[in-house]
This record gives C-alpha cells, structure tokens and sequence, in this order.
C-alpha cells in the first residue's frame, strides 16, 4: 500500500510529539515536511528526524511540498484557517484540540470539511486512544455500569508547566482553561454518556497563580454540567498540580462505579523511603498519553489508507468548543448558562 506522505505545523510541545511517533513508529506514513516560526525546531527535524523539507510560511509548505495529509498542531486560534487551506488543497487532515476557539469560525471550517467527504478529517481528542479509556468505555456500553448518573473528571495541568503555559497563552489565543484544558473531560463526558450538554454553571479562582488575571486566564476552574437525560457531570481543570499530570474521571451508575487514573501512577514502583511510602506520578501530558498520542495518529494514517473517517469529528469540534465557551461565559457573568440547540 502507498505510504502516506505528511506534512506538519506546529513542532513545540504537541507537534513534536506527532512528528516523533510518525518517523520513529508508523511505517505506513514519511514524514516529507515540517514548518515552525522556530528555527532550532525546524533545524532539529531536519538533524535528528531526518525530514527533508522545512518551511516558515504553512501556505508555502501546501504550495510546495508533496504531501497527502497534515498534521495540524499550530497554536489553537490558527486551526480553523489551517483546516480550511489544507483541505481545499485536497489533503487529508489531522487537527489538535480545540477545531476552534469561536463557533463562527468553526462553522466555516464544518462547511469546508463537508466539500471534501472523501478527505479524512481527524480531531485529536487522544484521550479517546488510551487502552484505559477504551476499557471503560467498553463497560460502559456493555451497560456493566447500569444507567449513568454523574461523570466526575479532574484535568489538572503540572504546576511545573506554568511557564510554558503562559508563554503559550501570550503568544497566542488559548481559549482560556475550559477550551484548552477542560475540552478533553467535555469530549469523554459527551463520549461516554453519548449525550449533549444541555446547560452549565461555571466558577474559578487564581490563588497560586495570579499573575493569569493579566491573561484573563484560570488557574483553577470547576464547571457543573446537566445532560440532555438530566445526567450530572462535574469538572474540574486546573493548572497547579503540585505532583504532576492529573487525570482522573469517575463514572456513577444504577448498578457500580468506575475509576479511570484514581492516582496519575508513573508506573506499577513503589518507593518505600523516610516519606513513607511514595508511588512515582507522571508528570507530562506526553508522558500519561504517550501511547494514545500514536494510537490515534496510527488510526488517522490507517484511515486515510482504508478511505474510511475515523470516529472524532468536526461535529465533536464544535460541539466541545460550544460547551467550552459556555463555562468560560458562565464564570464571566456568574450567571448558568443554557446551551442553545
Ligand atoms: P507550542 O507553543 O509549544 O508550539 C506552537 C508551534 O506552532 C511552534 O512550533 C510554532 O513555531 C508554530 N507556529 C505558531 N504560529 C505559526 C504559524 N502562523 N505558522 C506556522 N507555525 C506556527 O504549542 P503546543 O503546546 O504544542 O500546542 C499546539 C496545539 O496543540 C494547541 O492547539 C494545543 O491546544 C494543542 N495541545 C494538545 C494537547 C493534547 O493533550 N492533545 C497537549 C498540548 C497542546
């Protein structure tokens, strides 16, 4: 089968993650192209990736180099008009969370995705890859849980990552802590219970961090949730994790409970020392989701071999940033906001 040859923008923190699992672990896929405003990023894909083509500009990238799909994992304010060029260039799409940071803009990139039904357009909610995820939602479906009642998730960021983060928010639109980090715990909500949100109440808080009030950004946020079954779902995402990457998400149902990451373990070690007894935690997001990150770029390579979309799509883009907007509008007015359909 012809391997499929990629492009990606976007090589910090996210898109290199990407760019390693294609050259060093997906034989179906070449990685040809890369572009970055960075030139040490550009320099390195080059050296230690072996990529050949390198560029500054994304449109130049399209314009020149041969490829069949990009990898979109450029700062989120970009993705919507970076769909758009990729697809109209006639290439298949993976795109990082968020679609978008305004609904306005995701419309208009929905609208072009749906001229080119026979493009494969892929939305990285990775967390959908993870073995764990998987095995729950498994039980889930197999109603081993009975009837939902409430969805409990923490999404809690490194404190250790708050340099990084800030350096990322300034440089560029996050979308504030619901659409960058809570979006993943709004996706599995909708995942798992396989219904939309019908309104939210939201609040939050800078303790540790003040200094995001000049972002307009949340350290710590919580967001309350009511599904269209009248389903609950409580949030949590925050920024200041003081022992690493905390990922946790409960499931309440008629007949049991499921745990998914009770504790964010590194590993099966544990240190037994003057502390006491210590379990070592992960501490990066590509460190928890390192095999979900290739799971769903190997799905997305496979799919556009096989001529078949894969499962995340536009519409869980736009529906996710709609409920990510709409906490981050809740903690503004201080008023529940209802979510029109
Ligand atoms: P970053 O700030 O580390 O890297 C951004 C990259 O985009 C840099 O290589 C920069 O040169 C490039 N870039 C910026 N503007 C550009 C332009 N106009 N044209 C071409 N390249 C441009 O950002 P990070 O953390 O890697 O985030 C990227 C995306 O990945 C974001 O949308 C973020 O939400 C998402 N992300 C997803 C995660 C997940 O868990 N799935 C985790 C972290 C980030």
């Amino acid at each position: 089968m012809k391997k499929i040859n990629v492009g990606i923008v976007g090589l910090g923190r996210m898109g290199l993650t990407h760019a390693e699992n294609i050259v060093e672990r997906i034989p179906e896929a070449v990685l040809v192209a890369v572009c970055s405003f960075v030139d040490e990023e550009l320099q390195m894909a080059k050296t230690k990736l072996g990529v050949e083509k390198a560029y500054t500009s994304f449109e130049n990238m399209l314009l020149d180099a041969e490829i069949d799909a990009v990898v979109i994992a450029s700062p989120s304010g970009l993705h919507g008009e970076h769909i758009r060029l990729a697809m109209k260039k006639g290439l298949h799409v993976f795109c990082e969370k968020p679609i978008g940071v305004e609904v306005e803009d995701i419309e208009r990139t929905i609208e072009v995705v749906e001229g080119y039904p026979k493009q494969i357009f892929h939305l990285g909610f990775m967390r959908r890859y993870d073995k764990s995820y998987q095995y729950a939602k498994q039980k889930v479906d197999n109603g081993e849980i009975g009837d939902l009642t409430l969805i409990r998730c923490y999404g809690i960021d490194p404190a250790s990552e708050l340099g990084n983060f800030v350096q990322f928010a300034t440089n560029s639109k996050s979308g504030g802590l619901f659409a960058d980090m809570a979006i993943h715990d709004i996706d599995l909500v909708r995942w798992f219970s396989g219904k939309e949100v019908k309104r939210v109440w939201a609040i939050g808080k800078n303790t540790a961090y003040p200094e995001l009030d000049d972002l307009g950004d949340l350290e710590t946020g919580a967001s309350m949730m009511q599904l269209e079954d009248n389903t609950m779902a409580l949030l949590v995402a925050g920024r200041n994790a003081t022992h690493g990457y905390h990922v946790e998400t409960e499931l309440i149902g008629t007949k049991g409970m499921l745990r998914i990451a009770q504790e964010p373990e590194k590993n099966h070690v544990s240190i037994f020392n003057n502390q006491g007894v210590v379990r070592p935690t992960s501490q990066h997001f590509s460190e928890r989701f390192k095999e979900a990150f290739f799971r769903e770029m190997k799905e997305f390579i496979l799919c556009i071999q096989d001529g078949k979309q894969p499962g995340v799509t536009v519409y869980d883009g736009l529906e996710s940033t709609v409920i990510a907007n709409a906490c981050q509008e809740s903690v503004d007015t201080g008023k529940m906001v209802e979510i029109s359909k």
